[in-house]
């Protein structure tokens, strides 16, 4: 007999998150092969490549809104492709390769990473940047703001935190465009600690206890920024960001993605994602968050990935032992 709690859109859901992670495990894998070669753009292609053929087993109708650029400049997880083997309709957001340059010079942090929510509640983020600001769960709404200072956000910071602000870790991409708030956060006596690549995994990072980053900042890619969010989401922290526009062909294609809202408004966390959000993750190369994909000689593979729903708040770290040596290389 059929318990009255049996609900099966929601095991549904619950079961999506796994299939999620069988996504990102792929992309992983096959972006593996090619960690340390110096070729960004063909680890990427591996990725996409490997995603793509793994959607087609998830049973969702899914439309991608965050992808690898528009239908004529990518052949693969193109924003407006359909993918999925049919069931609820959902959009999807994905970067196949976060971090490129990360898995082409083998450092740590380079991911795969997919978000899913149902049709319409994702912002739809053209290929430009976006300014950020992330801090953890358990803090008092709004005690950081992108309208305020970095000395103002600190200083509020550390009071909620009850330390000092010389307790405090930023992390912020190292370019030249953030040196003024790279300077100001350490004369307000905070330290910094600078990323070559890959915001999503820092701005996750912010939100994680076991790690020493209390704030991310600064500004990074838009699509990385409705990826970052979705995981924000899912482990209860703050954010905030809102687009940068470089000139009016931009600020065109924001009006036009997301017709009616100001294109340069601040974003709160659910202008970029709303509703019950699932986000998967897989390591490629190592890193504080998760370890990178480890092939044994003629043995298994090893990924390790972390997967998140934002409705149940649980946290999952999933090790997959694989037999891909078969059909991968
Ligand atoms: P790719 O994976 O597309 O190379 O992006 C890596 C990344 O570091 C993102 O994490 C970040 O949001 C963005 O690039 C920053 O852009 P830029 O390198 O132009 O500062």
């Amino acid at each position: 007999m059929t318990s009255s709690r049996y609900n099966p859109y929601q095991v549904t859901d619950r079961n999506l998150a796994l299939e999620l992670v069988r996504v990102t495990e792929a992309a992983a894998v096959a972006a593996s092969a090619w960690t340390g070669r110096g070729l960004k753009n063909e680890a990427d292609g591996a990725a996409v490549e490997a995603m793509r053929r793994a959607f087609d087993t998830v049973a969702i109708d899914g439309t991608v809104v965050i992808g690898e650029g528009e239908m004529d400049e990518a052949p693969m997880l193109f924003i407006g492709e359909k993918v999925g083997a049919g069931g609820p309709g959902m959009d999807i957001a994905v970067d196949p390769l976060e971090g490129t340059n990360l898995c082409a010079k083998n450092l740590p942090n380079a991911l795969t990473v997919v978000a899913l929510a149902e049709s319409g509640n994702f912002l739809h983020a053209p290929d430009i940047y976006m300014e950020k600001i992330v801090v953890g769960p358990f803090l008092p709404e709004g005690v950081v703001d992108l309208d305020n200072s970095i000395e103002a956000n600190l200083k509020s910071l550390a009071k909620a935190k009850k330390c000092d602000v010389s307790d405090l870790m930023l992390c912020t991409l190292d370019r030249e465009r953030h040196a003024e708030l790279i300077a100001r956060t350490r004369e307000a006596g905070a330290r910094v600690t600078l990323l070559s690549d890959g915001d999503v995994a820092a701005a996750i990072a912010a939100c994680l206890d076991d790690s020493e980053i209390d704030i991310y900042a600064g500004s990074g890619g838009a699509p990385e920024g409705v990826l970052a969010a979705a995981a924000v989401r899912c482990v209860t922290g703050q954010m905030q960001g809102r687009l940068l526009f470089e000139d009016d062909e931009q600020v065109a294609r924001a009006r036009k993605m997301n017709p009616g809202a100001d294109p340069s408004r601040k974003l709160a966390l659910e202008d970029m994602a709303r509703g019950d959000v699932l986000f998967s993750a897989t390591g490629v190369t190592g890193g504080a968050l998760l370890r990178g994909v480890h092939r044994s000689f003629g043995g298994r593979t090893v990924t390790h990935s972390l997967v998140m729903r934002s409705k149940s708040g649980t946290i999952r770290f999933v090790e997959g032992h694989h037999d891909y040596h078969i059909k991968t290389w």
